[in-house]
């Protein structure tokens, strides 16, 4: 089921938003526009297009370009539709003679200047100045290209996805305005005046070297070939299109997916996306090679032990091989000595299938997801505190916001869309509160400066949000109609006495958080009275030995404040894997059932039982920590591993190298040969969201469609492949698409109940809950009470972590993400997105290098109480003195060989954000490193050798 859509139409300028019409006359005809619309908007409203260049309907109007002009009566001149608004009872003329005329001989001269190479160049067919000037019937031009003109400029090379040919530019400044106004970056401008000026990155540089996050808006918005992609220049133009989603972060962008023959050449950002709008970031708009990259294995392997050559087989023979090795597992050490993970990178319709093959056809619920080391804690504090395990708003919300409180996420690095629109509505004018140990980029970006930054000592969050909401207490800044009516008075009672004990004042944790009292005092202040306040937050809440109490006590603060229930407010956990929200929701947690219900709850099981026609376990199975432990001592013996690298992504990775070692039988389903391959005996080729149908949802509980762009390289989508499966081991599945999977989600999920196939194309998206209350989906949660009932608020203790710094581990490491790579970087250093992030570094403050003589680049070892490993050193104040900084997308820079086994009381989230360690300058990789190497080394051999058989 192929979706192609026309692209959308561009108006010219934006749409306005405004109580009052306008009606005016445009060509003989009557228009109602809102008041505020342009000219030029109400004509294509009423079907009259005017010529245009330099205006598009992403980006406020500029007039530069003199194509637009009309005829108003009674007004002098020709003015420009694009920055004229309409006015009631205005006649518009915009097609007459004169004007013909002028636009005529405007286009002279742009093309005058312009390189007449139409048929090679690579945006023939595909350019505004073309079509216009075709339009306008120009057929000659007198000016002649005797005279000075650009055309011997220079092009710009440097950037690894697009060329900047600066012969073609018509200085529109659409790309400019688009580095600005949508994505938020200013790295363009316009230098010199009149016939000099010229579009440039920075102060003249190349755009590599300038600031330049390659997110390709201006390469969009340009209406010439000045600013293409790469990938048209070299393939050409496609042939056709298939709306789908990005298969990186959580912001969940639509992308138009372009295609010649079977190659995709080009991903464009989709307008009628919801989550984003027409913008994209460096990921999902270049970073697709991957999809077709050398290292891709096409075929199923097995092999009995892992110092053996991989034997390639056959579809039939890998799925045997597997049912046959599971059900013997199972018979010699027990109906619990197998299990699975699954993987937020999937569909929701894989991930159900795989915890459906795991409850079903193991007949256990030994089901678990990467969400465990990620957002667990956000499921369980907002549904303990809410009612529901999910972010409370859309995106779109943040543009009602007055203050937003940005905590332990960064997200012009890992939620880059989000970020640009977040910067829109900061640069109008609302406030900033960011709560991280290091200096997010946020806190002082171009035409943005935090009103706070509370760089909190790393493990002291939940100090710093009871504090805030001691302050607010203790100052009667709280929302007291809000609480009576919305929450439970009995337990606020019983969380007020808590609160307000003068342990949690800013003055007595101003020494373990390391937040001045007064900032913290201010902040709160400022939370509590200054407008709608919104809660974004990311890993630097949950994952940290105290995660799910850190997102109750957002929830608390949200509550309090009555900032929860409508727009511009809200606690938004901000998800770092394009389906976080989706593998929640679609029962792979050990103790849930889709819709997070729990397995004890035995009306909910007898609905699945009788679906599925088997009778379910009620006990709860094993979280990912659990399998592992059991691994090690025997117990665990077999594990089908669904598209994540949990060899690279889990904390103390020597623990889970021995636990992987230690399994009879690992299936690996995945696109490469990635670190948890290595351990494994059997690899079941994996499909990239190009090749298959299916559904994500984003962080904003946005359900999109993934369409099948291109046929799977192995033979089979990764739903066929987990159905396979189950059908070998006597678990009976027969969907011929994933859409009857989603059908029998729907049926059995009352937040998914109103959700189908057809919907989704009819509607682009949906939020959830969609049901028979809200059949288009629910942007805002919590309107008029809690799905709870009455909000809780949960007593949030601050317990500090036994991670500790001391003499012998004196810094505390932290961990993050970077814009150019994603998560364990399976994906991204697969493209061109290493050029910006070719290894991970440390971070170090520079008291701390030069205490320790370490300089710019230099190798340090990076010990902890667990492992060591070692990485160049970056010395930047980004980061205070004390603490340490470090990126996770490499596997060879072991930073999970460092981080403990620690972890969050509720969920078993790994606390990724807090390790002690020591660093000191280092000539050498480390022990783990040098062995890694040898092993990767004798991996790679053993695949490059495997043998069909
Ligand atoms: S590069 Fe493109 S968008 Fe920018 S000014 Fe030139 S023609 Fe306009
Ligand atoms: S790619 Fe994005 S960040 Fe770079 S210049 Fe263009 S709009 Fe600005
Ligand atoms: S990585 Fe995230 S922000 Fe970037 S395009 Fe994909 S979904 Fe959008
Ligand atoms: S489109 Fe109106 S001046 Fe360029």
């Amino acid at each position: 089921m192929l979706q192609f859509y026309e692209p959308a139409r561009d108006y010219g300028t934006p749409k306005k938003a405004s109580t009052q019409s306008v009606s005016l006359l445009i060509d003989g005809q009557s228009v109602t526009v809102p008041a505020g619309t342009s000219v030029m908007r109400a004509a294509f409203e009423a079907g009259v297009k005017v010529p245009r260049l330099c205006a598009t309907d992403s980006l406020d109007a500029f007039g530069s370009c003199r194509v637009c002009l009309v005829e108003i009566e009674g007004m002098k001149g020709y003015p420009a539709s694009c920055t004229t608004p309409v006015q009631p009872g205005m006649v518009v003329r915009t097609q007459t003679d004169s004007l013909a005329r002028l636009r005529r001989n405007v286009m002279e001269l742009y093309i005058s200047d312009h390189p007449l190479d139409c048929l090679t160049c690579p945006a023939n067919g595909d350019c505004e100045l073309q079509d216009t000037a075709a339009e306008l019937g120009l057929r000659e031009v007198r000016y002649g290209f005797a005279g000075a003109n650009h055309l011997g400029a220079a092009k710009d090379t440097s950037n690894p996805y697009f060329t900047f040919d600066a012969s073609r530019c018509i200085v529109c400044s659409r790309c400019v305005r688009a580095c600005e106004e949508t994505q938020g970056t200013f790295a363009l401008t316009i230098q010199g005046r009149g016939f000099d000026s010229v579009v440039s990155a920075g102060q003249g540089e190349a755009f590599m070297a300038s600031e330049c996050v390659s997110c390709g808006a201006c390469v969009k918005a340009c209406p010439t070939a000045t600013l293409t992609e790469n990938s048209i220049i070299e393939h050409g133009k496609p042939e056709h299109s298939v709306v789908t989603t990005c298969a990186y972060c959580g912001v969940g962008c639509a992308f138009r997916a372009e295609v010649k023959g079977s190659t995709v050449v080009r991903m464009t950002p989709e307008k009628e996306g919801r989550a984003n709008e027409g913008h994209a970031c460096v990921k999902g708009r270049f970073a697709f090679g991957y999809a077709t990259h050398r290292d891709r294995i096409a075929r199923p392997m097995i092999r009995d032990s892992i110092d053996e050559p991989w034997r390639i087989v056959s579809w039939e023979e890998a799925i045997g091989h597997t049912a046959r090795r599971f059900r013997e597992i199972q018979q010699q050490h027990g109906r619990n000595s197998i299990g699975a993970i699954s993987s937020s990178r999937c569909t929701n319709e894989e991930v159900y299938l795989v915890q459906k093959l795991v409850r079903a056809g193991f007949g256990n619920n030994n089901i678990d997801t990467c969400a465990r080391v990620c957002h667990s804690p956000t499921g369980y504090g907002l549904k303990t505190t809410l009612g529901e395990s999910a972010g409370t708003q859309a995106f779109a919300s943040v543009a009602h916001s007055d203050v937003v409180l940005v905590m332990g996420a960064n997200p012009t690095e890992a939620h880059p869309v989000f970020a640009s629109r977040l910067k829109r509505r900061l640069r109008q004018g609302a406030r900033l509160i960011v709560i991280d140990p290091r200096v997010i980029e946020l806190v002082d970006a171009p035409h943005i400066r935090a009103d706070y930054h509370l760089a909190v000592r790393p493990g002291a969050n939940v100090a710093v949000l009871n504090a805030m909401a001691h302050v607010i207490v203790s100052e009667g800044l709280q929302d007291k109609a809000f609480i009576a009516a919305r929450c439970d008075q009995a337990q606020f009672a019983h969380w007020l006495e808590f609160i307000r004990d003068p342990r949690h004042a800013p003055e007595a944790v101003e020494a373990s958080t390391a937040v001045p009292a007064q900032q913290l005092r201010e902040a709160a202040r400022l939370y509590a009275t200054g407008g709608n306040a919104a809660i974004y937050y990311g890993l630097g809440v949950t994952e940290h030995s105290q995660g799910s109490t850190a997102v109750m006590g957002i929830a608390n603060l949200a509550m309090l404040t009555g900032n929860i229930g409508r727009e511009g407010v809200g606690v938004n956990p901000l998800r770092g894997q394009n389906n976080v929200q989706g593998s929640c929701d679609m029962g792979s947690f050990p103790h849930e059932l889709p819709g997070y219900r729990h397995l004890s709850d035995a009306a909910t099981r007898g609905l699945f039982e009788r679906e599925w026609g088997v009778s379910l376990d009620p006990e709860p199975g094993m979280r990912i920590p659990n399998m592992f432990d059991a691994a090690i001592d025997g117990d665990f013996r077999g594990l089908y591993c669904q598209g994540e690298d949990v060899a690279q992504s889990d904390p103390n990775t020597q623990h889970i190298q021995a636990a992987l070692g230690a399994l009879d039988c690992l299936v690996v389903q995945d696109l490469f040969l990635n670190e948890t391959a290595k351990f494994a005996h059997v690899f079941l080729p994996g499909a990239s969201f190009l090749e298959k149908n299916g559904t994500f949802t984003n962080a904003e509980r946005r359900i999109s469609p993934v369409r099948k762009v291109m046929p799977p390289l192995a033979g089979k989508e990764d739903w066929e492949v987990t159905q396979d499966l189950a059908n070998a081991l006597g678990c009976p599945m027969n969907y011929s698409h994933p859409s009857q999977i989603m059908d029998e989600i729907a049926r059995l999920t009352p937040s998914f109940r109103g959700v189908s196939y057809a919907r989704l194309d009819q509607l682009g998206s949906l939020q959830w809950p969609c049901n028979e209350r809200a059949p288009e989906g629910t942007p805002t949660m919590h309107v008029d009470q809690f799905v709870r009932g009455k909000g809780f608020f949960a007593l949030t203790e601050f317990i500090p972590t036994q991670e500790r710094a001391n003499r012998r581990f004196p810094l505390l490491l932290t961990t993050g993400r970077i814009l150019s790579q994603y998560n364990v970087g399976a994906q991204t250093r697969r493209t061109a997105n290493s050029t910006w992030h070719p290894e991970d570094v440390l971070e170090i403050h520079p008291h701390d290098a030069q205490e320790r003589g370490v300089a710019e680049g230099d190798w340090v070892g990076i010990q902890s109480r667990v492992g060591n490993t070692v990485l160049r050193a970056r010395i930047s104040e980004r980061v205070r003195p004390g603490v340490v900084y470090t990126t996770f997308h490499h596997p060879l820079s072991g930073a999970n060989v460092i981080t403990t086994d620690n972890s969050d009381w509720a969920t078993n989230c790994p606390e990724y954000k807090v390790t002690a360690v020591q660093v000191s300058r280092v000539t050498e990789p480390s022990a783990w490193q040098a062995r890694q190497q040898q092993f990767d080394r004798r991996q790679q051999q053993l695949l490059d050798t495997a043998t069909p058989g």
